[in-house]
């Protein structure tokens, strides 16, 4: 059926079962998988290899294997290896929860990586050998170009810097998404860098498919399975706070001219918040509006659908499911206002800091000097990873935190006197936004900061304990730069280890 897909006749003898694919992986090696989010993974490859892992252990045989991806997967990906115990070692970014419990319980080594530095640091050699590329494809043209599908990542470092390939050729993805890559191949190492061309986050600099070396398949495997990502939940009244706190800030941005009415380039991080942002922005006054980003959420389509939005420029799809069919379904519309990339260059530094991005992530917890923490709960448990924040935050025009300004049932604030971990330091974090309102940081020394964030952004039930907290720090501390109790400071978070709550 789908062999109509694979259109070069001499490959046709590598068709073969995902099991006997599978069977191709040896124990403790390396294999670098497609992927980005809900998007673009292979899917029955790895459900086969799991099964695989699980009756070699059965059978008393050590068996796992070393996985890099674009980003985070589905569950046939890494949900079904990690409960088969078979990933030793896996990078760049993890949002399941089954290898989350693994690594959080030390059985895991998890390498948590800035998107855009995984392909560098594979070419520059720092990550070893890559055994095996396991990549999702739309189709195999005549002349053995690989169609992308709905995810780019690191496929085209995978499928260059691997001994050996395995696609999934995958019916469910629409024909039409032919045309929507750009696939640069002019990225260098050191000392032979040149400027990427990228100037308009609608340019094409590169190519519609992947370039590969057919001698290098070693097997074909159809299937037709669906993307699978979670879908989002409706905008409860924090994320339709925080979203309109950001509708006033751009308005007002706009108002004194450092943004031009259609804005800039709009980077948006994962999660509800960040999608509830995008969908207040349907309702706005912003026209022709752009995204630089790196995954393609429900609330842009909802943006270009209203007219919005013109284009937008990411690395993979991440929609829920009843997007994903709404995508699929009018794929050709769509490829027209959508390009997928190389993470490598929709997370780019040069070219986030050339376009001049509106970064919006989310947080888990910020400091009242506005250090921010996106990855570990209380310090040592990780939730998903740094994935591309760092990348955006650091060379955005602008760099935009928000969380709603309590977790866990009003247990924990997510304002606290020093972040139990640090993502993004100050520098790198403009503006930070809760519910309660929005601080705008930039050009403000620590202690102006710390008043501003406290009085901004703290929950009411925990700004008198920041407020006190402060004016102790302010006559105790033993610098008066960024005043800090050390020992109290990071004792809120040891009070919710032991009771389960911040408050005293
Ligand atoms: N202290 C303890 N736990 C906290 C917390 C805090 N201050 N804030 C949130 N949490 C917990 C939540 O309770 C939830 O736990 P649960 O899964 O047990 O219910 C979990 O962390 C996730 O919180 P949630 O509010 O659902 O997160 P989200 O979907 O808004 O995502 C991040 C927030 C920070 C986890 C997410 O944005 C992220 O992973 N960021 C890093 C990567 C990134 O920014 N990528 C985008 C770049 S393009």
């Amino acid at each position: 059926m789908t062999n109509s897909r694979i259109a070069p006749p001499e490959l046709h003898g590598r068709i073969m079962g995902a099991d006997a694919a599978a069977a191709l992986i040896g124990h403790e090696t390396t294999v670098g998988m497609s992927g980005f989010t809900g998007s673009g993974y292979p899917k029955a490859v790895p459900i086969a290899l799991a099964a695989r892992i699980e009756a070699e252990h059965a059978a008393g045989n050590p068996f796992c294997v070393r996985v890099w991806t674009g980003a985070s997967t589905g569950p046939e990906l890494d949900g079904a290896l990690a409960k088969a115990d078979g990933i030793e070692f896996r990078l760049p970014y993890n949002s399941d929860p089954i290898a989350r419990e693994k690594i959080n319980r030390g059985e895991m080594n998890y390498f948590d990586m800035h998107l855009s530095q995984v392909a560098p640091m594979a070419w520059q050699g720092f990550l070893g050998p890559l055994d095996t590329a396991v990549i999702e494809v739309t189709g195999i043209t005549a002349d053995g170009g690989l169609i992308p599908s709905s995810s780019v990542g690191n496929n085209k470092t995978w499928i260059d810097r691997a001994d050996r390939i395995i696609l999934e050729v995958n019916s469910w993805q629409n024909p039409a998404l032919e045309g929507m890559h750009d696939i640069y191949y002019g990225t260098r190492l050191p000392p032979d860098r040149v400027p990427i061309p990228l100037v308009r986050p609608d340019d094409r600099i590169g190519e519609p498919l992947f370039r590969c070396d057919l001698d290098k398949i070693a097997a074909i495997v159809v299937t037709d399975m669906p993307d699978r990502n979670l879908p989002f939940t409706p905008p409860d009244g924090a994320a339709r706070a925080i979203a309109g706190h950001l509708l006033d800030f751009f308005a007002h941005e706009v108002a004194v001219g450092r943004m031009p009415a259609s804005l800039l380039p709009i980077q948006s991080g994962v999660g509800n918040i960040a999608n509830a942002v995008l969908t207040g922005l349907v309702d706005s006054r912003f026209e022709n509006m752009t995204a630089y980003t790196e995954v393609i959420q429900d609330g842009m389509l909802d943006l270009i659908d209203a007219g919005k939005l013109r284009m937008a420029s990411a690395t993979a799809f991440s929609l829920s499911p009843e997007a994903a069919l709404r995508v699929n379904a009018d794929m050709a519309r769509y490829r027209d206002r959508m390009i997928l990339r190389p993470q490598e260059i929709s997370n780019h530094p040069e070219l986030v800091r050339r376009l001049g991005c509106i970064a919006m992530n989310g947080l888990i917890e910020a400091d009242i000097y506005g250090n921010v923490n996106s990855t570990h709960i209380m310090g040592s448990r990780i939730q998903n990873g740094i994935g591309g924040s760092g990348d955006f935050a650091r060379n955005a025009f602008v760099s935009i935190f928000m969380t709603p300004s309590t977790a866990k049932g009003g247990t924990i604030s997510a304002i606290v006197p020093q972040v139990s971990h640090v993502d993004h330091i100050t520098q790198d974090v403009q503006v930070l936004v809760t519910e309660q309102g929005l601080a705008d940081l930039r050009g403000l020394a620590p202690k102006q900061r710390a008043a501003l964030i406290i009085e901004k952004c703290a929950h009411p039930d925990f700004r008198p304990m920041l407020e006190d907290y402060y004016a102790r720090a302010l006559v105790s501390s033993y610098g008066k730069h960024a005043p800090s109790l050390l020992t109290e400071a990071l004792s809120w978070h040891q009070r919710f280890i032991e009771t389960g709550s911040m408050r005293p």
